[in-house]
């Protein structure tokens, strides 16, 4: 079901047989890590020594958390973790894997091993267990990292209920990141009540082949963002994408629905919907429909279509 994957930055990554898709972006997992989901946390607007509530949905491997473990320990913070995680076992292979271990130094894989024998992993399904952490966290986030499979895989974590629950964790000034710029997501967390800014990579040429200005992901938060180095705001391009059917966000009241009762429903609602289709979007904005145009994990420097 699992099977170790390497990324061309040389990193540990899995490949899901269940949800047909992998960990971590083809670029690098250790790559991704850094750029997509550390460093659009600024954690250099904290105090040192000041105590960061982090929630990570989907710990997997915990290469997110490790890298987050080893940018907090630099910029001389507190960690205050919990994790969301149906799966112990992309964990139990990346620890006990000598690449995994290679990547990172003896204290951060000391404090990983730590924290995933803790009792701030919740295992099970995300959508029940994150009512446990609704007392200790509500309006407390710093951060929250959100890097389940993709939509389309696994609409069940991507729902605007789910999201807007993951939105009433968020402090004031909290960030949720995730890797994702489907059009829907950035919706459910528009309705949400949350802020938007786009990941933005200073790796990737804006001019380039392909790169019709899409981010490497999305950042949401209760009050406006700043734009940084590391988040833009978003394009109008991005902006008539929400607005356009792929915008249709995935729904989930009771959370216990199946992944096909949700991908049903949020096909019955775009048909229904009076918004533009997204093929005409696309068609008005030059975009080729590509073969994986599905919102799945876009590569750091390959741009496509985040989804319909
Ligand atoms: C893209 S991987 C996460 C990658 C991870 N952040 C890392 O650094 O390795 C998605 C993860 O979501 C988990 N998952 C899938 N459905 C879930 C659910 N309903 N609740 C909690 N976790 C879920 C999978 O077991 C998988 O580990």
């Amino acid at each position: 079901m699992l099977e170790p994957r390497p990324t061309r930055d040389g990193s540990y990554s899995l490949w899901s047989a269940r949800f047909g898709e992998g960990f971590h972006c083809a670029d690098g997992a250790l790559n991704e890590a850094r750029q997509v989901f550390v460093a659009p946390a600024e954690l250099e607007r904290f105090a040192q020594r000041q105590a960061l509530t982090v929630l990570e949905v989907a710990v997997g491997t915990g290469t997110n958390t490790a890298a987050l473990i080893e940018a907090v320990e630099r910029q001389g913070l507190a960690l205050h973790w919990w994790g969301l995680e149906l799966d112990p076992a992309p964990l139990a292979m990346a620890l006990a894997n000598e690449r995994f271990r290679a990547q990172w130094s003896p204290a951060v894989l000391q404090r990983l091993a730590a924290l995933a024998g803790s009792d701030r992993l919740l295992w099970g399904d995300a959508r029940t267990r994150l009512s446990e952490l609704v007392e200790p966290l509500a309006g407390r986030c710093d951060l929250i990292l959100m890097d389940a499979f993709s939509p389309r895989r696994c609409p069940e974590l991507w729902s605007l209920d789910f999201l807007g629950e993951l939105a009433r964790l968020l402090a004031p000034g909290g960030r949720l990141i995730t890797y994702s710029s489907a059009a829907a997501v950035r919706r459910a967390l528009e309705v949400a009540g949350l802020q938007l800014a786009a990941v933005a990579l200073p790796s990737i040429s804006p001019a380039g082949p392909g790169r019709q200005g899409w981010s490497a992901g999305t950042v949401a938060a209760p009050t406006p963002l700043p734009t940084t180095g590391r988040l833009r705001p978003l394009r109008r391009m991005e902006r008539e994408h929400m607005a356009s059917r792929a915008g249709e966000p995935y729904r989930d009241p009771s959370g216990r629905a199946s992944a096909a009762e949700i991908l049903a429903a949020r096909a019955r609602a775009q048909a229904r919907s009076g918004a533009e289709p997204s093929s005409a979007w696309e068609r008005r904005w030059g975009i080729e429909r590509r073969r994986a145009a599905n919102g799945s994990r876009e590569g750091l420097t390959a741009a496509t279509s985040p989804g319909s």
